[in-house]
């Protein structure tokens, strides 16, 4: 099949998405990036899991956010601009924007571009007094923040939800780096970040009951199918996630429930009974190996915030 597209911009995104397929799919471990889960359906899911009993995350962070809001808005100071990396439907971040002084503006920066319209559209509405300007676009890589917003306003990165344990430590360094670089020697990053515990309370949080981290890891395969004339059949695949303890980190993967042929565009997999595609990795940390993580991109942790049972933090990091 070729890529059939309406504009050069998704004619490059569905290339590299298919680069990135290929070669995942081609390593003996295969891999896909954890960013594909985030299409329309995928980021849905991805609320929906936020939602559910088992995956303490996100309350446990809105919890925290709620206790500590008046100092994390000091952190970030009066007239700030706030850019949120991977800002999904901006849950977390009203809250936020509601304790700012005078923010400068709020900048949601997503892959999902639909999603990140509609949130966009909705936040304005709640917050027009302040300056909503949504950026599509993948913040692993370079992106550029719209003229509409001041330049000289200071800057904070708001990057909640442990998404940076999404990403191998290498990968996580450097993202870190970048950030600092887009907030400058005046900014900051506020970050939230998930914290090593129980293995029971890990596994039941990424192995739910009722199948929705199941639904949105398959998801990707659904994608791949749709965006890229894949073959997966999903039937053929189920949800796995286990604790790796010597990386401490969740690991997602697909199984291949036996032996399989997929198809994705002029390319063949081959897949073995109980083979594996890991699909995402979720890193969790101590206090002290996260802060090893920011000093090696050069950045101190100015305030930790944390829940009464270590579940969850929230540190703001400067440059040093
Ligand atoms: C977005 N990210 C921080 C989530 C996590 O917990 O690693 C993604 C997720 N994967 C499965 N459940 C949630």
């Amino acid at each position: 099949m070729t890529i059939a597209t309406t504009s050069p911009e998704t004619a490059t995104a569905l290339n590299t998405m298919l680069d990135d397929v290929v070669t995942g799919l081609s390593q003996s471990q295969k891999t896909l990036p954890s960013k594909y889960f985030y299409d329309e359906h995928g980021s849905k899911l991805f609320d929906d899991i936020c939602e559910l009993d088992e995956y303490y995350v996100t309350r446990t962070e809105s919890a925290l956010m709620q206790t500590h809001v008046v100092e994390i808005a000091a952190a970030v100071g009066p007239e700030a601009i706030l850019v949120e990396y991977g800002s999904g439907s901006s849950q977390k971040t009203r809250l936020l924007l509601e304790h700012l002084d005078r923010p400068a503006g709020y900048v949601p920066v997503d892959i999902s571009s639909e999603y990140l319209a509609k949130t966009g559209r909705a936040l304005q509405a709640e917050f027009p007094h302040i300056n909503v300007v949504p950026v599509a676009a993948d913040f692993t890589e370079v992106f550029g923040v719209p003229n509409s917003v001041p330049v000289s306003a200071r800057k904070v990165i708001y990057f909640p939800g442990s998404t940076i344990g999404n990403f191998r430590r290498p990968d996580a360094i450097e993202l870190l780096s970048r950030m600092s670089g887009v907030a400058g020697s005046s900014g900051g990053i506020l970050i939230g970040v998930d914290l090593d515990k129980n293995r029971d309370v890990l596994h039941n949080a990424y192995n739910d009951s009722s199948g929705v981290t199941a639904e949105f890891n398959l998801n990707v395969l659904r994608r791949i199918n749709r965006e890229l004339g894949g073959s997966f059949d999903l039937t053929g695949f189920r949800h796995n996630a286990i604790f790796n303890p010597s990386d401490a980190c969740i690991e997602m993967h697909l199984v291949s429930t036996r032996r399989q042929t997929v198809n994705v565009c002029k390319y063949v997999f081959e897949f073995e009974e109980n083979e594996t595609i890991l699909t995402e990795y979720s890193h969790k940390y101590t206090l002290d190996s996260f802060r090893q993580i920011a000093e090696e991109a050069r950045l101190s942790v100015k305030n930790t915030w944390t829940d009464a049972n270590d579940m969850f933090a929230v540190l703001y990091l400067e440059a040093d």
